[in-house]
């Protein structure tokens, strides 16, 4: 399997590559070949990074390819994750580095477009990536709509995680749990459906906690992260993006959280890519129907998606879409 990452030298790249490589994404007896792509000024550090490749010896590592074409890195594709975006800093919202980072998801789009494999699938890290995955996508008419994804698994398994710590229980307790619209502070994780041990999750806490620490918690943790380290979540979204993309190649036995393109499921709007609670099976997710969402969660839901409409009118501005 071709796995393409961009922005393979910053931070989650760094952790993001030796995870595939060592059969975290695929599995110890699937060969991996990373494509590698980078801006010119960060090929040289990128170098560094296939040196420490090298030097670990994995069976599984077929093979490294490092440059600055997105049409040659991404030639034969299978898997490509793109990563490469700047982050933002304390103060900024994600939606600010649309300007910045939005363009480069209309050439990578094209790129994929022209050279990836017949079964490629994409998925965006790099933020804010609902929106850089709805620019990717509209600039590859050719890839079927549904093989852009972008990441709320990280968001899921923080939900997953704070909800796990407040009733004392392991996460394997956790199922059917759901982030719903946007990779902001507006994403919704709703308790409502999710079960612990059988039980309905928002009946064994307090709506005061839902409303006032569990869903700001989960929504801002981006944010603490980067206010503690100085610098934006990298391991963590890197085993994300590992979690994301191996559940869509390998198949998922619970619900998880994926950024899809809207087919006016639960009245999001159709076309942008909003998350929604998911199920894989041979490759191909499906948006998981027939869930009872009660009004707050309606609301909830709608303020979320109005974000993501206004992210692609800006995008439509800009001439990106
Ligand atoms: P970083 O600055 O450490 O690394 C980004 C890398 O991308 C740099 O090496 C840069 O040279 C490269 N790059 C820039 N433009 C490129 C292009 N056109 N083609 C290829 N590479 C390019 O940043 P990071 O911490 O690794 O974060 C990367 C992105 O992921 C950021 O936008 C960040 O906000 C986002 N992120 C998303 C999530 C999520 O859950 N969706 C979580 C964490 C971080
Ligand atoms: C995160 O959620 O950790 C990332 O999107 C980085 C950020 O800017 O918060």
């Amino acid at each position: 399997m071709k796995v393409a990452v961009t922005g393979a030298a910053g931070q989650i790249g760094y952790s993001l590559l030796f995870r595939i490589a060592s059969g975290a994404l695929l599995g110890p007896d699937t060969p991996v070949e990373l494509r590698l792509l980078e801006i010119t000024p960060a090929l040289k550090a990128l170098e560094g990074v296939v040196m420490e490749l090298d030097d670990c010896a994995f069976p599984t590592l077929a093979g490294v390819e490092i440059g600055d074409d997105p049409n040659a890195i991404f030639n034969g594709t299978n898997l490509a994750m793109l990563v490469g975006a700047m982050p933002r800093k304390e103060g900024m919202d994600r939606a600010d580095l649309l300007a910045a980072n939005g363009k480069i998801f209309t050439g990578q789009g094209k790129a994929l477009g022209d050279n990836a494999a017949d079964d490629i699938k994409v998925l965006v890290t790099g933020n804010p990536a609902n929106t850089n995955a709805l620019i990717a996508m509209s600039n590859a008419p050719d890839i079927p709509r549904e093989r852009f994804n972008a990441l709320t698994r990280l968001d899921h398994n923080r939900a997953k995680t704070q909800l796990a710590k407040k009733l004392g229980v392991s996460v394997t307790e956790i199922t059917h749990l759901a982030i719903w619209g946007n990779h902001d502070d507006s994403m919704y994780p709703d308790l409502f459906n999710t079960k612990v041990g059988g039980k309905v999750a928002a009946d064994l806490v307090e709506q005061s906690w839902i409303t006032d620490e569990y869903i700001p918690t989960v929504a801002k943790r981006g944010g603490a992260i980067i206010a503690a380290r100085g610098l934006s979540s990298a391991a963590s979204a890197a085993n994300a993006t590992i979690d994301h993309m191996r559940d869509w190649v390998k198949g998922t036995e619970d619900w998880v959280s994926m950024s899809v393109p809207s087919d006016g499921s639960y009245g999001v709007t159709e076309g942008i890519v909003s998350s929604f609670p998911c199920v894989v099976k041979d490759g191909k997710y499906e948006i998981v129907q027939g869930i009872e969402l009660n009004d707050f969660s309606r609301e909830r839901i709608a303020a979320s998606v109005a974000r993501l409409e206004s992210e692609r009118d800006q995008v439509k501005e800009l001439g990106l879409i």
